[in-house]
């Protein structure tokens, strides 16, 4: 059975200074059976965060929000997968708003989920159109050719066994307040299996996780939660408030529980 997965994107948030408390505050109030929680703070907050986590409650992860596609050399700013051994477990890859400012391809996407995986990482590939995408019809078309650009090339076997996790992140529902229905992230993640299952994922339909992400609050993330097909979220601004993480991580340990992941 699927893990069911609430992953925080703190995104450029939170200090050294204030970011192991928000981490032990939320770990402390989503304490649930069954319900893997990820934290994932800009990078120069993972020491402070996997510090206050390994002290607070080692079972919630921590997650870089990008790696770079190389594993050293003269890239100015840049981290590579290596580096955050003792520092972080998982790290997202290809979201929408570095695909949007950094230029980045499904080409290099997908080198940045081998070098993820080379490292012992767990990915969480960010797929999702653009609202004129949707407009005009070609919202699967647009994710079944950012899955086949990033998946190109990579085992399915290889990145099953390392957990590969995908968010579903509709472009136009990040940071709007307007979130997509529950039937329309069922059905993006019914697409994404079956182009799973057409890469060679033979079991795509039922080994690996797809969350949606997209102004997931407390109050709407039951009506993701109800799709069988959906298996948690990407959380972007609510993950920075406690009060909104207890509410999801409840709602989420609810379907862990009637899907017998609770123990
Ligand atoms: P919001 O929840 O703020 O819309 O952000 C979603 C997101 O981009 C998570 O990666």
């Amino acid at each position: 059975m699927r893990d069911v997965v609430v992953a925080a994107n703190w995104k450029m948030h939170t200090t050294p200074a204030d970011a192991g408390e928000l981490a032990r505050t939320i770990a402390s109030r989503t304490r649930e059976p069954g319900v893997t929680r990820v934290i994932c703070p800009p990078y120069v907050c993972l020491a402070a965060v996997g510090a206050a986590l390994a002290d607070a409650d080692p079972d919630v992860a921590v997650g870089a929000q990008n790696i770079h596609h190389e594993l050293a050399g003269a890239f100015t700013g840049e981290i590579a997968a290596p580096m955050l051994e003792g520092l972080a477990t998982w790290v997202i890859v290809g979201h929408s708003e570095r695909r949007r400012d950094a230029a980045e391809t499904d080409e290099l996407i997908g080198r940045k989920l081998g070098r993820a995986t080379d490292a012992g990482l767990r990915p969480i590939l960010c797929v999702g159109e653009q609202l004129s995408e949707r407009e005009t019809g070609r919202a699967t078309d647009v994710v079944d050719a950012q899955l086949r650009g990033a998946l190109a090339g990579h085992d399915p076997v290889e990145m099953t066994a390392h957990g590969l996790v995908i968010a579903y992140e509709p472009v136009w529902a990040i940071g709007t307040g307007r979130n997509a229905t529950g039937a329309d992230a069922a059905a993006m993640a019914e697409t994404i299996r079956a182009s799973l299952s057409t890469l060679g994922w033979a079991d795509g339909a039922d080994v690996v996780p797809i969350l949606y992400g997209g102004s997931v609050t407390s109050a709407n993330i039951g009506a993701f939660l109800a799709e069988p097909s959906i298996d948690g979220a990407l959380v972007g601004g609510a993950s920075l408030k406690p009060d909104e993480m207890a509410g999801i991580v409840a709602r989420a340990a609810i379907t862990a529980r009637a899907r017998g992941l609770a123990g």
